[in-house]
């Protein structure tokens, strides 16, 4: 290092998408290093909605690794981040900033300390993928800082280390993580399918629902998924492979109809799996099958799939609609039927991209009590849940990992490298 102990910092800014599997990943072969028993697909979410902005730095000063989550320091010591730090150091390449007067050599990685400040822009404890966003964005920004050579996928198969669904934000679009064969993982990376402009039609609604449990996370989900289900085993074996093929078919082809068929059927199934664990897992709630049986409904009304949903490892509905009419229509019935309590606004209810709302013809509180009840329900009066949602975000699918060049979004004081 040209200076050892001079106290210059070297720092770098990224923001990363969470996204959200319509094929799901549940279950490990490999504990430590996250190797899926099946491949799996994802959509990756808008980061204008849904992101996470980490900036990581190095600097002679800094004693000891160091990060904050949501201005909140955090331990770095789980072996996750041990791991993703590690085959990052590893991959390291000389840099040099001949104006700042900075030189660093391969070796010198190693002995350079880290401090991280990653900052989601949604509830942490919304249950809305926030460790897939936040380890991509780990990886990704520690890469660029570090000077990388290995392309997307490589860092994905990193990132997998950290939080198996965090290989699927290294890319935007359409993604597949890819299970491989090899024993220690190299294979086992994600790849793009089709970047975001190839299905822009789909519209995201998501359900944040209001719940007072705790759940189980998915990494012991799994975990006892894969030592007590059966239904896991004959899934993985019979059941994932093709729906991947039919999956990446309707894709390709922008087949709304084969795309909800298949994601639904695959929430389903996982779930159906939670629920095949002993003891058996629950994850999603009453609000959550008043969705599910809302959408069905109306799918079949119209004959022909319009809105697909799917479920991870909590209450909250993903659905996608086939398009933006759809989505205005799909949101004046979730509105109908879980109107915000009374002390909620609109403008707080509905979140992300709100020309959606706009789009249905709803501004404020007396327009949603006004709304009819949508033509397919038959019972009279139909029954509301007010407040069974805690919010709605409406976004679509987005782009894959960017810098951030602009010193103002960095997380970190550019003279110390402590969060600003
Ligand atoms: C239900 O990636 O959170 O969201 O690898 O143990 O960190 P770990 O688990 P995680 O599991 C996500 C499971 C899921 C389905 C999916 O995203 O494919």
């Amino acid at each position: 290092m040209a200076e050892q102990s001079g106290n210059w910092v070297l720092m770098v800014t990224a923001q990363t998408p969470t996204n959200i599997a319509v094929i799901k990943y549940w279950g490990k072969r490999d504990e430590t290093l996250i190797l899926p028993v099946n491949d799996s697909i994802s959509v990756t979410l808008d980061p204008d909605h849904l992101c996470t902005t980490t900036t990581v730095a190095v600097s002679p000063s800094f004693d000891h690794d160091r990060m904050w989550l949501n201005d909140k320091e955090i331990s770095l010591s789980g072996g996750r981040f041990q791991n993703c730090l590690r085959e990052i150091r590893n991959r390291a390449c000389n840099f040099e900033d001949q104006q700042k007067g900075i030189k660093i050599e391969k070796k010198d990685w190693e002995k350079l300390h880290v401090h991280i400040a990653s900052y989601n822009n949604f509830p942490t404890a919304a249950g809305l993928a926030s460790s897939a966003a936040g380890f991509a964005c780990l990886v990704f920004s520690l890469a660029k800082l570090m000077n990388l050579r290995e392309d997307q996928s490589q860092l994905s198969a990193i990132a997998r280390q950290g939080s198996g669904s965090a290989c699927r934000s290294l890319f935007g679009g359409f993604v597949k993580w890819i299970m491989g064969k090899d024993e220690k993982g190299s294979d086992s990376l994600a790849v793009q399918l089709a970047d975001e402009e190839h299905w822009n039609d789909l519209v995201i609604i998501i359900a944040v629902v209001s719940s007072r449990q705790k759940e189980t996370s998915s990494t012991s989900g799994m975990r006892e998924s894969v030592e007590t289900s059966l239904l896991l085993q004959h899934r993985a074996k019979e059941v994932v492979p093709k729906r991947i093929l039919q999956m990446e078919e309707a894709i390709k082809n922008r087949d709304f109809s084969s795309f909800a068929q298949l994601a639904c059927a695959d929430s389903n199934q996982f779930h159906a799996v939670c629920l095949d664990t002993s003891p058996p897992i629950f994850y999603m709630n009453d609000t959550s099958h008043r969705i599910i049986s809302y959408v069905e409904k109306w799918n079949r009304s119209e004959g022909s799939p319009q809105v697909a949903y799917t479920f991870d490892a909590g209450p909250n509905a993903v659905m996608i609609a086939r398009n933006r009419k759809v989505a205005t229509q799909l949101l004046q019935r979730l509105l109908f039927f879980f109107p915000p309590n009374s002390d909620t606004d609109l403008n707080s209810y509905v979140l992300g991209d709100k020309s959606i709302l706009h789009d249905a013809g709803i501004e404020g509180m007396k327009d949603v009590e006004a709304l009819p009840p949508p033509p397919e329900i038959n019972t009279v009066p139909a029954q509301k849940y007010q407040g069974d949602v805690s919010y709605f975000i409406c976004t679509r699918p987005g782009r894959g990992p960017v810098l951030l060049s602009d010193e103002s979004k960095a997380l970190l004081n550019p003279e110390t490298g402590m969060p600003k």
